[in-house]
């Protein structure tokens, strides 16, 4: 398969202006060979997708652009890339909203969020820019589309004065007549942080500093920051590197998200009050740089990059990498960030067929909701050599296996992710999607999110005593037409 590490900086810092049609249509006609495409996640049509970027609700929509290097999968030159539903059924593809055109982001448009605001969508991004010895000069700059669908690009807002060349992400908000802005940065002293800034006019920004809670010492660097506030608790939501655990289950990836939930974030010491342990979200092996936005029912809604920086998939023989997660709605419960798929999703389900011990599959994009309270249950998805992934769990412990896969890759990572179970009785969702699944366990106080690699996956077998219900899921139109 062709990795990351077998490129080199030039092919990988090339323009979409400079591949050919040729290399294109060969890109697009190996992925349309790949089984492992998925039907009803969105995915690029070539090149490397990773982090979800510009979320919002505009206009009647939801816009979403995700990070994207055209030129093969691989890290390189990104671009925004642009997305609209109005369901999540039936998308419309805007192609690329933001090329990195300008000095200041002639190294990638890198990740950021929206604030929409006077009818305009505001696009928030860094621009990653790299001098003669190849250090980043990144700056925070912003963009605006307009009603219709016009982008145009306002420059640099705030530079670099404070931190190393990790500075990077910016998430935007409003509070009375504040604009608030988290980036995320590494400080002088190699500590992962996210940095509050405050405006009053968009321009000119005032920096606060760090946001200070208990975890002012965790890992080298917080990547895609995001702050929101939800039954008015506020949450702080991230992707910090360099942080591992003894724990069996916490901070297993290579890097991880976590987020931080307390009473209010004050202004004038920038201290997040009265806050909660650190948690995690997900517990799978693919879950990295999720954001959230706020759409017009008032729903707070989740979208994060399904992979990892660093980790090649099989599906790089196929010319294209990454995907996004479904969208989760976020409720706090007991204390847990609490994910569910929007009901949205429903309309791609087919009808509900009650599974005994096995179903031969027809389609591999589907879901199966389980309803247990035994202490112990697996599920298994296989096919006939008996290649296969198995989800399992003791009274205590969720468990995903993925060492009998027919494709192996990030072994050195480790093959089982575990976590916590909260209670015998529980209803567990599992949305499966040719090569991707995401399991939302502990009533949505956690999810299990991956990719797995079995050619000709044919079979789910469920032990007995769990009810099981399982409907086929349609393709989501628009994306790949
Ligand atoms: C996270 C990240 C961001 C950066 C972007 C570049 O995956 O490294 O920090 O803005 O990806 O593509």
């Amino acid at each position: 398969m062709s990795l990351n590490s077998n490129w080199t900086v030039e092919q990988r810092y090339r323009r979409i202006e400079d591949i050919s049609q040729e290399s294109i249509d060969a890109m697009v006609e190996l992925r349309k060979q790949d089984s492992g495409y998925p039907s009803y996640h969105v995915a690029p049509k070539f090149g490397l997708l990773n982090d979800p970027n510009g979320l919002c609700f505009f206009n009647g929509e939801h816009h979403l652009f995700y990070q994207w290097t055209p030129v093969g999968p691989v890290h390189g030159m990104k671009y925004w890339y642009h997305l609209s539903t109005k369901d999540f059924v039936h998308f419309e593809d805007h192609g690329i909203g933001l090329h990195p055109d300008q000095d200041y982001d002639s190294h990638g448009v890198y990740s950021g969020g929206a604030l929409v605001e006077n009818g305009n969508a505001l696009l928030f991004f860094t621009g990653n820019k790299r001098d003669e010895n190849w250090q980043r000069v990144p700056t925070q700059c912003f963009a605006k589309m307009s009603a219709d669908g016009k982008i145009e690009k306002h420059g640099v807002v705030i530079e670099n004065d404070h931190y190393t060349e990790h500075f990077r992400d910016p998430k935007v908000w409003k509070q009375g007549d504040d604009y608030l802005m988290v980036v995320g940065a590494q400080t002088p002293q190699n500590t992962g942080s996210m940095v509050l800034y405050c405006s009053r006019d968009l321009m000119n920004w005032h920096h606060k500093g760090p946001i200070q809670t208990r975890y002012n010492n965790l890992g080298y660097m917080w990547e895609c920051p995001d702050f929101f506030e939800i039954e008015n608790q506020s949450v702080m939501l991230f992707s910090p590197q360099g942080v591992s655990s003894e724990s069996p289950y916490d901070f297993k990836n290579i890097y991880s998200v976590a987020y931080i939930l307390g009473d209010r974030l004050n202004l004038d010491t920038a201290e997040l009050e009265n806050h909660q342990d650190i948690a995690q979200p997900d517990y799978g092996f693919d879950f990295y740089a999720p954001q959230t936005y706020l759409d017009d029912k008032g729903r707070r809604i989740l979208i994060a990059w399904i992979g990892l920086p660093e980790i090649d998939t099989p599906s790089n023989a196929h010319e294209w990498a990454g995907m996004l997660s479904l969208p989760r709605e976020l409720q706090i419960q007991d204390g847990y960030l609490v994910q569910s798929v929007l009901p949205e999703l429903k309309a791609l389900q087919g009808e509900a067929v009650t599974v005994e011990n096995v179903l031969e599959l027809d389609t591999t994009s589907f879901m199966v909701e389980l309803e247990t309270d035994t202490d112990e249950f697996e599920l298994t998805l296989a096919n006939a050599a008996g290649d296969n992934i198995l989800f399992s769990s003791t009274e205590t412990e969720f468990m995903l296996d993925r060492s009998k896969m027919s494709q192996l890759y990030a072994e050195e990572f480790g093959s089982v992710r575990k976590a916590r179970r909260l209670s015998t009785k529980q209803t567990i969702e599992v949305y499966v999607d040719k090569s991707v699944i995401e399991i939302f366990i502990n009533g949505g106080k956690h999810t299990m999110t991956s990719r797995f690699f079995i050619d000709d996956l044919n079979a789910l077998s469920i032990t007995d005593g769990v009810k099981t219900v399982y409907h086929a899921m349609s393709p989501v139109k628009g994306l790949d037409d």
